[in-house]
């Protein structure tokens, strides 16, 4: 893959930057800005050297047409107080107004054009489609920056074709993601812990059958446990359960037992009647789950159960919450593993914009963790070895 250096001098080029500005909202407010702050070495080392830089990113999933819902001018707001001047936003993709604010740029200047998947060509599965909006976004610049690691397991126009249309680099973002997330899958050391959450199963099948060869150890919390619990012959009351996934994870735990890997479930689990967050809550043992209950978080012998587990590991990966850790009623089982990561003398490192999100909203140091991946879906499928058509097409 070539590096920003390979572009030359930038000074007076308009430069494309794809960044995954993708973070979470409450109305119009930023609730956790770390996407951005992970995009500026690479937006503003291009900056310092003269460039025009241009952003393209996207927000959640607009259904191809714009939606002021959807729109980026929170991030825009948020990226000029990061980098200290005003970041124009454009009111379009690649239409007039993203031609304006193009040939209006200084150098130096940053500027963003509108969120990429209100064209509806950005996420085609055509290819040619793709290929004629990547040519309107070639005409905006000279030069490409994939940038965007999270949102590089994606064939789109803006992080895929357009690297086809101009010459095209990888930004630090990229290259840093990578390096770090490549000691989880070229030897780790050993013990290799993983720590999987979140709520479902089966979006986690091919991770969970690859790390089935790799990892020594997995913890398996969030709302995917349940489903777990219910393929050990657990009755799970009224949690989330992916029931046409039962015989699927039964494989799982067989193919493990085989393999000599261990899966640690939740030995105990905080219920309640509703998914609430002043919902009254009970600590149940998890093969003892009331009909009328929800589990919503891995209970406090689980947490110093999994605690343990990582104590030990030279290499932990972990992706996804243990629970419903935006109710702090239900926050324990995140907060414990956020510690217990953090307490770790082994390689960590945390993958997934919730549990990212998670660790810097409970207000953990970010520098004690080895590594917070931006990339949620990327992280994981990077770890699971798929290929990454964002990453492949920069090193063909
Ligand atoms: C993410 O949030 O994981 C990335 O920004 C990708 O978003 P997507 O799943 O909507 O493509």
């Amino acid at each position: 893959m070539k590096t920003l250096d390979s572009l030359g001098d930038v000074r007076g080029k308009v430069v494309l930057v794809r960044s995954d500005f993708n973070v979470p909202l409450d109305g119009d407010t930023i609730t956790d800005d770390g996407r951005i702050r992970a995009a500026l070495p690479t937006l503003t080392r291009l900056a310092e050297a003269g460039a025009k830089v241009l952003v393209m990113a996207h927000l959640g999933r607009p259904k191809g047409e714009p939606d002021p819902r959807y729109s980026l001018a929170p991030v825009a707001k948020r990226l000029g107080e990061l980098v200290g001047h005003d970041v124009v936003l454009a009111d379009d993709t690649v239409g007039e107004s993203a031609k304006k604010v193009a040939s209006e740029l200084k150098d130096g200047q940053i500027a963003l054009v509108e969120n990429v998947r209100f064209d509806a060509r950005e996420t085609s599965k055509d290819d040619a489609e793709r290929a004629a909006l990547a040519d309107e976004y070639a005409n905006l610049a000279d030069l490409f920056v994939s940038d965007g690691f999270g949102v590089v397991h994606r064939k789109q126009a803006s992080v895929y074709d357009i690297a086809e249309k101009l010459p095209s680099a990888a930004g630090q973002l990229v290259f840093k993601e990578i390096d770090s997330l490549s000691k989880a899958t070229d030897n780790p050391e050993r013990p290799y812990v993983v720590i999987l959450g979140g709520s479902k199963v089966s979006d986690k099948l091919g991770v969970i059958k690859n790390l089935l060869e790799k990892a020594d150890r997995l913890l398996i919390g969030g709302g995917m446990a349940f489903t777990f619990l219910k393929a050990q012959g657990h009755g799970v009351g009224s949690s989330l359960l992916e029931e046409d996934q039962v015989e699927t994870v039964k494989g799982y735990l067989k193919t493990a037992e085989e393999r000599g890997v261990e899966i640690v479930l939740p030995i105990d689990v905080v219920v309640a009647p509703e998914f609430k967050a002043d919902a009254p809550a009970t600590v149940v043992d998890a093969d003892a789950i009331p009909d009328d209950q929800m589990g919503l978080d891995i209970g406090p012998k689980s947490a110093e159960l999994y605690a343990s587990k990582i104590a030990d590991a030279k290499t932990i990966v972990w992706n996804g919450p243990m629970g419903v850790f935006e109710f702090e009623a239900f926050s324990g089982g995140t907060k414990a593993v956020a510690q217990a990561m953090s307490d770790a003398q082994g390689y960590t490192i945390v993958g997934g914009g919730d549990s990212a999100a998670a660790v810097r909203t409970l207000g953990f140091d970010e520098a004690t963790f080895s590594h917070i991946s931006t990339g949620g879906g990327a992280s994981l499928e990077f770890l699971e070895g798929k290929d990454l058509p964002g990453i492949s097409i920069l090193e063909g």
